[in-house]
């Protein structure tokens, strides 16, 4: 691909935006009120707004390797915060997808050096999940299992940060937990009973806040 095909992309994509509206770029400027944070996979297959049917100014977008969420990252926490407290968003979402390498390697022995630390949270959610996913003897079917877990561990890592806490509490913010699925495009709700997945534990990662 030649790159500078991107610039007469985008001459053409603004001369169609202008087309249906000719304020379109004086109102995208006018700021943001998005009611979705999506925090998906650097995968290039994995779209954000193209996948959920959205337009600029919709989503708050976060992608990383695996779609994670790790407690000490503060560039998602970073994201979180400024999301949730900030542009006050009502949705919470955690997009996986099925066939994603970073979940892959985190099932494979290979050093990769840098990666190590990102993908050793990928292994503690196999941990903490093992007895299931090792009574899984299809490889394939496990592979698609701890891609779901994952979805829902970090999901958990989300209710955990106090501002996620508060918002819940406050105007009734919730997370959701999806995977996209490349073989047929689909979009699927886990419908992760986050009440049954964090039953014991809720306690524990309280924060209080007034
Ligand atoms: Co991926």
């Amino acid at each position: 691909m030649d790159i500078k095909k991107v610039f007469d992309n985008n001459r053409s994509w603004i001369e169609r935006q202008l087309k249906t509206d000719e304020h379109y770029f004086e109102n995208l400027a006018q700021g943001q009120s998005p009611e979705i944070l999506y925090i998906g996979c650097s995968d290039s297959r994995v779209t954000a707004e193209e996948l959920m049917g959205i337009a600029p100014g919709e989503a708050v977008v976060h992608r990383n390797i695996a779609n994670m969420v790790p407690n000490t990252d503060l560039n998602v926490m970073s994201v979180i915060n400024y999301a949730v407290s900030h542009l006050k968003v009502k949705h919470v979402v955690v997009c996986g997808h099925y066939n994603c390498g970073g979940v892959k390697a985190a099932m494979q022995q290979t050093d990769l050096g840098i990666l190590n630390p990102w993908l050793r949270n990928i292994r503690d959610v196999y941990r903490t999940h093992r007895n299931e996913l090792n009574a899984i003897t299809d490889g394939a079917v496990r592979y698609n299992r701890l891609v779901e877990l994952n979805v829902q561990e970090q999901c958990i890592n989300v209710i955990k940060t106090a501002e996620v806490q508060k918002a819940a509490q406050e105007r009734g913010v919730t997370v959701h937990g999806w995977i996209f699925d490349i073989q047929s495009g689909k979009l699927i709700d886990l419908n992760i009973d986050f009440e049954k997945v964090t039953k014991g534990i809720v306690d524990i990662y309280r924060i209080d806040t007034e």
